[in-house]
């Protein structure tokens, strides 16, 4: 790569400890400045005159609000190339589209099916990529959602986000979400139980990953896997879960219904499995009542829309970082 190649965020495998710490402290910082009525100086005008090219080739509600929304918040443009809009995948290939789109932007959000279009998007920018979920990863979610469990205790006079010892129990379908999740969890020092049918577990290839980001961690989280949700759950602090069918499986639908069968996240469950007396239940959303019953999802334990709204702090924090600060996490 040339000195000048610019530096993208692909997934939270992409971050060191500390940077992650970092992200998530900013968003923080961000959050209470913002909703107190004051923009910090520094990005207050940060991207005025830029535009941010945002390509989805999938639905979303959260991450295109939440990015068009920080894109606004530092005075910049967001430009949203829905598939329908854009030549790309249709009449153009990723490295025209690649070349082209960087020739004009100042950095690029792209939504993509497999991971590897995204990197080769990144390969060929020559400004900053960052991944709005591939088949593999979900950075911007996984900022968010370690915001949401730190913030509640986040003191300003330690530099940690004070997560180490915990435990997230992961129970449903290893998927893009675990998979940063599980990485980011590592590199925290927070243990993480996953819980998946027989079948779904997590593919060798990104087992390793997770485990090479414990080996960037001071104190590595530890990961667990059973395809028992109770034994997931055992002293859990955080109970969480998502889709049993992502975008892009829907012809799977009837299958993995049967296959998830008692995995949906309900009190009883977590009562039989021992979860913490505290325990708290997060979900990225979109959600489906099959992984999760109402009554957690809407009870008093559940931070899911805290953690949604997390999602426009953790844009604000990722593009102050990748675009504005050109990389330097700080
Ligand atoms: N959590 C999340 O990424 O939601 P959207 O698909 O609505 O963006
Ligand atoms: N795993 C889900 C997450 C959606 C935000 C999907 O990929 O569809």
């Amino acid at each position: 790569t040339s000195p000048f190649a610019p530096r993208h965020l692909l997934s939270i495998a992409d971050l060191t400890p500390a940077e992650l710490t970092t992200l998530v402290r900013n968003a923080h910082k961000h959050k209470t400045a913002i909703k107190s009525g004051e923009i910090p100086q520094s990005l207050r005008g940060a991207l005025t005159g830029k535009t941010v090219a945002m390509t989805f080739s999938k639905r979303s509600t959260r991450t295109r609000i939440s990015t068009e929304g920080a894109v606004v918040t530092l005075g910049g443009h967001p430009m949203f190339l829905g598939k329908d809009d854009i030549q790309l995948g249709v009449n153009e290939s990723l490295y025209d589209t690649a070349v082209v789109l960087s020739s004009m932007t100042s950095a690029i959000v792209a939504r993509v099916g497999p991971h590897s279009d995204v990197a080769d998007l990144a390969k060929h920018s020559s400004v900053p990529v960052i991944n709005a979920l591939s088949d593999l990863y979900h950075p911007l979610q996984i900022i968010a959602d370690f915001l949401t469990i730190a913030e509640v205790n986040l003191s300003s006079s330690s530099s940690t986000l004070g997560l180490e010892g915990m435990k997230i129990a992961w129970v449903g379908d290893a998927n893009n979400v675990l998979f940063d999740l599980a990485v980011g969890a590592a590199k925290l020092g927070v243990d993480i139980a996953v819980a998946t049918p027989k079948g779904y577990e997590i593919p060798q290839q990104m087992r390793e990953v997770i485990s090479q980001a414990a080996a960037t961690a001071p104190k590595a989280g530890k990961l667990f896997e059973t395809n028992v949700p109770e034994e997931a759950i055992k002293n859990a602090d955080i109970l969480v879960t998502d889709t049993w069918v992502s975008m892009g499986q829907e012809e799977e639908t009837a299958k993995r219904l049967a296959a998830f069968k008692g995995f949906q996240i309900t009190s009883e469950l977590a009562k039989r499995g021992g979860a913490k007396e505290t325990w708290s239940f997060m979900h990225c959303l979109p959600r489906h009542p099959e992984e999760v019953s109402d009554e957690v999802f809407y009870g008093p334990r559940s931070v899911v829309f805290r953690e949604a709204e997390n999602r426009l702090w953790s844009a604000i924090s990722a593009l102050e970082a990748f675009v504005v600060n050109k990389g330097k996490i700080q």
